[in-house]
């Protein structure tokens, strides 16, 4: 499959951000613009706004996920949030191992490929987050770390309906820092090689998108890279003609 028939995906994450006030201007101000018929646009807003999001985007371009979820469906797991709970939400898509999870929550790989297979299992699509920490990559170890971890991670999900991955490297997510366009490049071809030692050519089905320190300056070159499918945009998402600028730029 050509990397030109992966449809490109412009993704913002939320993270703990914005009012439930702002959350809904943002979303009535991305239905009022003309979006780019050929690609897909995902808005993973805090939990308690999913639902009024998932009512305002219905039948628009936009579509609402989550940013966590815990594998069982129901129970004694205070705070959290089961997949039947999410798709109750309308939400159609969920996080799984955002860095900040793995690093802030301790979430290992194992527990992420657990909310991933969970989330498929109600017809929810997961975007699996991989990503190397500073450390990691200045001992030379990156490669290494994508390997195991995208092993661990896709170990308990399908790649038929549908998965999404995000190579977030850790140093770039909030720094301003942001990885090489042949840098991204490198680690997601990689990751995808990765994905073919499991899945064959599925592998190029999958879209892999990039994630860390994402902006309008430096969307078009990274989203440029063969095996880049998209951008996953955590502070330049958080106002509406940012984001909006990010997407124009990437899809001129
Ligand atoms: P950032 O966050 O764009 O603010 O670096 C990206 C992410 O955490 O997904």
């Amino acid at each position: 499959m050509e990397s030109g028939s992966r449809r490109k995906i412009f993704a913002a994450n939320w993270k703990m951000n914005l009012s439930a006030a702002k959350a809904e201007q943002f979303i009535q101000e991305m239905l009022s613009l003309d979006l780019p018929s050929d690609i897909q646009v995902l808005v993973f807003p805090p939990a308690l706004y999913l639902q009024r999001l998932s009512e305002l985007t219905a039948n628009s371009q936009i579509e609402i996920g989550a940013q966590n979820i815990y594998w069982e469906r129901s129970g004694a797991y205070t705070g959290e949030i089961s997949a039947p709970m999410i798709d109750e939400a309308g939400a159609k898509f969920v996080i799984c191992g955002h860095s900040e999870r793995r690093h802030i929550f301790g979430e290992s790989s194992e527990m992420v490929t657990r909310k991933a297979g969970a989330a498929q299992d109600e017809g929810i699509v997961p975007l699996i987050c991989i990503g190397e920490t500073l450390e990691e990559r200045n001992a030379g170890e990156t490669l290494e770390v994508l390997q195991s971890d995208t092993l661990s991670s896709l170990a308990a999900v399908d790649p038929d309906p549908e998965l999404i991955i995000a190579y977030e490297p850790v140093w770039a997510i909030g720094t301003g820092l942001t990885a090489t366009p042949e840098d991204a490049e490198k680690s997601i071809s990689y990751i995808r090689e990765q994905v073919r030692s499991i899945w064959g050519d599925l592998a190029d089905k999958i879209r892999i998108l990039y994630g860390g320190s994402v902006n309008a300056d430096n969307i078009a070159e990274l989203i440029a890279c063969p095996n880049v499918d998209g951008a996953l945009i955590g502070g330049a998402s958080l106002n509406p003609d940012s984001f909006m600028e990010i997407i124009r730029n990437g899809t001129k």
